[in-house]
């Protein structure tokens, strides 16, 4: 790693979001989320896990900013629970909450960490789903509201807010395959989602800045390049299309004020005159998270991705190449802002033996991907910090504690952290990174 040498301006971090960490559910004045339903209906997460106690990170908290700082990263990429700091999602604030999220700023400052904030990773109030959701276009105009509260509450602290963590899972699993919550399966309601989820980015993004909040102000998206399983015109079509449903209903809208014509690409009936001016606001940054690639195969069987460096305990190919296809093309397709990768990283059947967890694969894994990057920037792409997913082994949605992502180690039911051989290879890494 010796000679990868990235800007000196480049940010490192870690990340996390709220009701993967949190847990105190019914805590300081907290009234349920989405996933706090959907977790506690029998069968709808691995070993019917819940996010009730998840890391106790709203008791552990001041600790838990004690371990990022001795990963020696310079930024931390949280989330809020809107539920916990306006409970009904509308109307009354939780004084509670909002300190919560006020003390957690002041503890990143004050140990020299760059305070990054995502305002919804996937958390909504019930209320707000009892009365449709983000089916209903008065979610976004809630979530507006929300979004410009907490942005002038932390704006004079925080560089940065994300509306949205990647848009594209909340419309699809949680409306349309209904893996997660609120656990819809229906294909228009997912599109209404999807649109309602833009609108009321674009929405936030005026009022956070009529409101003269000065941080940086973006949205996160999932994102991975498609490759065709064969060169036949079946499967090169099919690569298009899945690329289409994944990257561009949401890239274009957002940075090109219109939606892909793209064959099958859902239309939505809720789009209403002026939307696209709305969501297509300037943004100060664009965020992606990058995992893996889609393999696009129309055979029956199909024909299997080639797996060659390795599974990760998801089951996800590791492709570290398609990182930096993905930020090329698009640089290519569209007028980009200055990219943030604000998550990537791996799941690892980790094993604790004698107070050590040695974790060699997800070190490959990010040493392979750290390079892809830098090919990207080598390349042109405007790429200004890294957040690897996640800071500690969390609850992984519908995965329960099974699958593991952190660079810390956790044990649930001590509550005990024990950083990851990972975590000692990141933190000398970005030290060589400070002296090279
Ligand atoms: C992303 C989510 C994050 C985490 C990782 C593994 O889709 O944003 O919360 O679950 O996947």
């Amino acid at each position: 790693m010796q000679d990868l040498k990235f800007p000196s301006s480049f940010q490192w971090g870690v990340a996390t979001s709220s009701y993967q960490i949190e847990g105190a559910v019914n805590e300081g004045g907290r009234a349920p989320s989405i996933w706090d339903t959907f977790s506690h209906q029998p069968g709808k997460v691995d070993n019917n896990d819940t996010g009730d106690v998840a890391c106790d990170h709203y008791h552990r908290w001041q600790s838990d900013l004690d371990l990022i700082k001795s990963l020696g990263v310079d930024a931390y990429r949280f989330s809020i629970a809107w539920p916990r700091v306006q409970p009904a999602g509308s109307g009354a604030w939780n004084p509670a909450g909002l300190a919560f999220y006020d003390r957690l700023t002041d503890g990143l400052l004050e140990r020299g960490i760059t305070p990054h904030v995502t305002l919804y990773h996937w958390d909504l109030p019930q209320a707000l789903q009892d009365k449709g959701g983000w089916a209903s276009r008065d979610t976004a105009k809630r979530f507006a509201d929300y979004a410009q509260t907490m942005a002038e509450r932390l704006g004079d602290r925080a560089a940065s807010f994300s509306t949205h963590n990647e848009p594209w899972v909340t419309a699809v699993l949680g409306n349309q395959t209904g893996l997660f919550a609120p656990g819809l399966k229906d294909p228009v309601i997912a599109r209404r989602v999807a649109h309602h989820l833009l609108l009321s980015h674009g929405l936030s993004l005026q009022a956070i800045r009529a409101a003269g909040v000065k941080a940086a102000l973006g949205i996160v998206l999932n994102q991975s390049p498609a490759t065709p399983a064969t060169s036949s015109a079946e499967d090169v079509a099919l690569a298009a299309r899945e690329y289409a449903l994944l990257v561009r209903w949401f890239a274009e809208p957002l940075l090109l004020g219109r939606y892909p014509t793209a064959p099958d690409l859902p239309v939505c009936e809720a789009i209403e005159p002026g939307d696209l001016e709305t969501i297509a606001q300037p943004l100060d940054f664009l965020g992606i998270n990058y995992y893996t690639r889609i393999w696009s195969s129309t055979s029956n069987p199909p024909v299997p991705a080639p797996h060659a460096q390795g599974t990760s305990d998801m089951g996800w190919e590791n492709y570290p190449e398609g990182l930096t296809e993905l930020l090329c093309g698009l640089k290519r397709d569209y007028p980009l802002p200055p990219v943030f990768i604000t998550e990537n990283g791996m799941a690892h059947r980790d094993v604790l033996v004698d107070g050590k967890v040695d974790d060699q694969p997800r070190i490959e894994y990010m040493r392979t991907h750290l390079s892809a990057l830098k090919a990207a920037i080598d390349a042109g792409v405007d790429i200004r910090g890294f957040f690897y997913w996640s800071l500690m082994d969390n609850f992984e949605w519908s995965s329960g504690y099974a699958k593991r992502f952190g660079l810390v180690h956790v044990d649930y039911q001590t509550q005990v952290r024990t950083p990851k051989e990972s975590a000692h290879w990141y933190r000398r890494f970005i030290e060589q990174q400070r002296r090279a």
